[in-house]
């Protein structure tokens, strides 16, 4: 049995996620981390809201909240929807959390002990009204390129034309309008990541089964020198970590607060230390963190975007490394990043700021999670883009769930039920039919396994929806409903068989799709967990005279008419 921590990217606080972002960490690290338990291992799954940063201020102001109140209830709306699709954490955890206040803190205090921390003297802009030093883009004024009134400090959104405050015409306070702003010197922290240059090649170079999608963006970064800029990780906000060096004050830093960048990962473990606190039989965080503290034995695994590669492939571990620069703290490195493309929406990009896609709570309205999960996870952008339409989706859920898996429980169940009541029927016995597809389905099984131990989700389902088709071709030569007048015990060892196929079927289906497998084990009043090993053993479980129920109908069909109904309601919202 091995230790496992696996964790999704974490999804910014600022509203409800769509299915782009589902798919790119949440989703797959989901399923794989129901493999993984039911495979027997011990599993931590985590993941928390990334609550800081201005997009965090700015959607509270937007909502006229507070933005701590803003967090705490988008946290709710978030976890909320999270539980709706079956996203097994652990824990869901809070970037805001005292525990990740300490954290970053004590990281920040490791990191300038080892001389990693350069204090910078900046130019910034200074709103008197305010009493604050404001971010760029808490500026806003006339853009000199367009003329549009109301351009950003840090970029106009008319013409995209990126701009530093100063190039504004008449720049103002984005929070109260004053213009009694000017310009004063004012220090930040930076994070001497370029020192570490050679240490992350190493580490990157020693990592060779790693996807070529994370590696290559590694590399890049780490050639071109751009990722290893050093990097400044304050920010003046009020919404934040405050800048502390360990628990001490940071003279200079009063009123500032850690980069979004710079706390959100740590988070990873301070998610981990609110699930510890919250268990005190756990054996604590540092049993998945401090390799000196007993995670040496631990596989970590991250899920992410490919946006996020850089972050978690060289700033992250450029903050582990250097907190651990005199020896005497191993933090946990991850093992292997699964990374992904982008999903797009009907051939275009799914957009927050546009609303455009299907958000992750409009989905469930529609249809129960299993059916996106199944979608989602057999069409994951891996190997390059993928693209959601209304009418994959439909072929998805139609071909796949109702016709192959849905249509075996139900034609199987509802035969047993006419013909025999409501047990299984006894005579008969496996012949070499039945001889011939466990040997199908004893490969069918390790294929299946090695791709989901490779983490090739898409060629996973692919495995899967070949075993659930094994089982429709079975049933259609066997044919039990025309055997059954003629040799009654024929067709009895058939139901038997099929039935025993439904459990196996259940229970290799669990990690896409829980909540379907946990209605078919329960019509088989047989709720368990665990996994087959051999197919041979796993097909005699469940014997003559087990009860059974006919379950409702596992997957309905989506027709036309209501597909043509989704593409025109989700087409406005573009
Ligand atoms: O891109 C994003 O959605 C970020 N909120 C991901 C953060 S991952 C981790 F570092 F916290
Ligand atoms: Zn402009």
């Amino acid at each position: 049995m091995a230790r496992i921590l696996i964790t999704s990217a974490l999804p910014y606080i600022n509203g409800i996620k769509h299915l782009g972002n589902l798919v790119g960490s949440q989703l797959p690290a989901d399923v794989y981390a129901r493999y993984m338990r039911a495979r027997g291992h011990e599993v931590l799954f985590i993941c928390a809201t990334d609550e800081h940063g201005t997009p965090a201020e700015l959607a509270a102001a937007a909502a006229g909240e507070p933005v701590a109140e803003y967090c705490a209830r988008l946290w709710t709306v978030q976890k909320e929807i999270a539980d709706g699709f079956g996203l097994s954490f652990d824990h869901f955890g809070r970037s805001s959390s005292p525990q990740n206040h300490r954290l970053t803190q004590h990281f920040a205090g490791r990191l300038a002990d080892a001389g990693l921390i350069a204090e910078v003297a900046e130019k910034q802009v200074y709103s008197r009204a305010d009493g604050r030093f404001l971010p760029d883009r808490y500026i806003t004024g006339t853009c000199p390129n367009c003329g549009y009134e109301r351009a950003r400090g840090d970029q106009c959104e008319n013409c995209t034309k990126q701009l530093d405050p100063t190039d504004l015409i008449n720049p103002r306070s984005a929070i109260s309008g004053s213009t009694d702003l000017e310009v004063r010197e004012t220090k930040h922290l930076y994070l001497r990541q370029s020192l570490m240059r050679d240490k992350l090649r190493d580490w990157i170079d020693s990592k060779t089964d790693w996807p070529v999608l994370t590696t290559s963006i590694a590399r890049k970064w780490l050639d071109d020198g751009e990722g290893l800029q050093d990097r400044g990780i304050t920010r003046d906000l009020d919404w934040g970590i405050p800048v502390q060096r360990g628990t001490e004050p940071w003279p200079g830093m009063e009123g500032k607060v850690f980069y979004v960048w710079f706390d959100a990962p740590i988070e990873y473990i301070g998610a981990t230390a609110e699930w510890a606190d919250a268990h005190p039989d756990s054996g604590g965080w540092e049993r998945w963190w401090r390799e000196d503290g007993g995670a040496e034995d631990v596989r970590y695994v991250q899920f992410m975007g490919k946006d996020n590669v850089p972050f978690h492939t060289l700033s992250f571990p450029a903050t582990l490394l250097g907190a651990n620069a005199d020896g005497a703290e191993t933090w946990k490195l991850v093992d292997y990043i699964k990374s992904f493309n982008y999903l797009n929406y009907e051939g275009g990009k799914f957009s927050t700021s546009e609303g455009r896609g299907v958000f992750m709570d409009q989905a469930l309205e529609i249809l129960p999670a299993d059916y996106w999960r199944w979608w989602l996870m057999s069409n994951v952008p891996e190997g390059s883009d993928s693209n959601f339409t209304w009418e994959s989706f439909q072929a998805g859920v139609n071909k796949d769930l109702a016709d192959v898996l849905g249509n075996f429980v139900s034609r199987v169940t509802k035969f047993a039920r006419a013909r025999f009541g409501d047990t299984l029927p006894e005579g008969g016995d496996y012949g070499p039919q039945e001889l011939a597809l466990i040997e199908d389905l004893q490969r069918g099984l390790v294929g299946y396994q090695a791709m989901m131990d490779g983490m090739a989700f898409r060629r996973a389902s692919q495995e899967l929806r070949q075993i659930w088709v094994l089982g429709n071709e079975y049933l259609q030569s066997a044919a039990p409903w025309a055997a059954f007048k003629a040799d009654p015990d024929r067709a009895a060892a058939t139901v038997r068989f099929a039935f025993n196929l439904i459990r196996l079927y259940a229970i290799l289906s669990r990690p896409f799709l829980p909540e379907a497998a946990a209605r078919m084990l329960a019509a088989l009043g047989h709720p368990e967990d665990g996994w087959p090993t051999d197919v041979a053993e796993a097909i005699a479980t469940l014997g003559p005279g087990h009860r059974f129920e006919v379950p409702e109908v596992l997957f309905a069909k989506i027709d036309d008419a209501r597909r043509i109904e989704l593409e025109g309601r989700f087409a406005g919202a573009a």
